[in-house]
């Protein structure tokens, strides 16, 4: 793939914002970093952006969106999230918020969770992006997985030339750390210190924030276990289903009552994989069989998800 420089004009923006509504992924400037942004809506645009960024595992994913009313569609708002909106937004403010169940986003890009992570970016050129495509936009850093987070660029194109579809040039970023995460799904807990400081988040919230590291929020095995776990009990690499059990293929496997991709694609595989394991367990499949998925690419994310579905619950 060749990837394009897009100027920041008006005909930059209008060409970005087709290769979004295409499924594309294009590199954005924020006021804190780079973003590798894709439709938050679009679960194969999604899993190319964990492709693209060479992710061995599914992390929950940033949706920007233009301002609070955007991010309401989204997210279960409340009164601390009105009052920090109404202060720090648009810029380097992310907040975590039940997910509303009418969203419509990939459940990819919350990595099958029941919370949403929202921000309204500050810089010019990613509103710009927001208001031409409408479309929620899911941004990781725009650096290969384990690389360093963007600040121009020239960084981007290091890392990813030839596996997006364009970068749109918007010179440096001012902020250059990522945005401070606050989850306001219960008490309100710093997830992440990043550009907003938390002395000002305290001020405007006229509380002191509880402490939690986004990884044990996260990536915790056990939490893990608990959140993306079916109902069902599930064993892997099955050539077919055994008695009572229901079998969840790829690549088209026979008997399988649903496919994460008939034609073996990974990509595909990868948009389906938790919609695939939620309409299973609503079908009230008590075991759930699933083929053998290649252990390449976007398929290391899908089993390492898959392992920890299958994972003992600890509930
Ligand atoms: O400044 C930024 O925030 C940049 C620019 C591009 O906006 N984006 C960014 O995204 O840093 P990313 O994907 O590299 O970081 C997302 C972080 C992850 O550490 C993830 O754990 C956390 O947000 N996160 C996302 N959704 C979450 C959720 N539902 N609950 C808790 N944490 C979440
Ligand atoms: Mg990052």
């Amino acid at each position: 793939m060749q990837t394009r420089t897009l100027a920041p004009d008006e005909r930059g923006i209008a060409a970005a914002a087709q290769l979004i509504a295409d499924g594309q992924l294009v590199a954005i400037p924020t006021e804190t970093v780079y973003g590798l942004a894709g439709d938050a809506r679009n679960g194969a645009a999604v899993a190319r952006i964990f492709e693209a960024k060479g992710r061995p595992s599914f992390n929950p994913l940033i949706v920007h969106v233009a301002d609070a009313q955007a991010a309401q569609t989204y997210g279960d708002w409340c009164d601390m999230a009105d009052r920090l909106a109404q202060a720090f937004w648009p810029g380097p403010l992310t907040l975590v918020l039940p997910l509303r169940a009418d969203a419509g986003l990939s459940p990819l890009v919350t990595a099958g969770q029941n919370s949403v992570a929202l921000r309204a970016p500050a810089h010019p050129i990613a509103r710009a992006l927001l208001k031409a495509s409408g479309a929620p936009l899911a941004a990781p850093s725009a650096n290969l997985s384990g690389g360093i987070s963007p600040t121009r660029p020239q960084h981007v194109a290091q890392g990813l030339s030839g596996r997006i579809a364009a970068i749109l040039d918007g010179g440096p970023c001012e902020v250059g750390v990522e945005s401070t995460i606050i989850a306001l799904t219960g008490e309100p807990t710093l997830l992440r210190p990043g550009g907003l400081p938390i002395e000002a988040i305290e001020d405007a919230l006229g509380a002191r924030l509880a402490l939690r590291s986004e990884d044990s929020a996260i990536t915790a095995p056990g939490q893990m276990a608990s959140h993306y776990a079916p109902n069902a009990t599930m064993r892997l690499n099955a050539k077919h289903a055994r008695e009572g059990e229901t079998l969840l293929g790829f690549g088209g496997t026979p008997g399988a009552a649903l496919d994460l991709s008939v034609s073996g694609d990974l990509i595909e595989a990868a948009a389906a994989l938790f919609d695939h394991l939620h309409a299973l367990d609503a079908g009230g499949a008590s075991a759930i069989a699933v083929a053998p998925i290649p252990d390449h690419g976007l398929g290391r994310a899908i089993n390492d998800r898959l392992r920890r579905a299958a994972a003992p619950k600890d509930h």
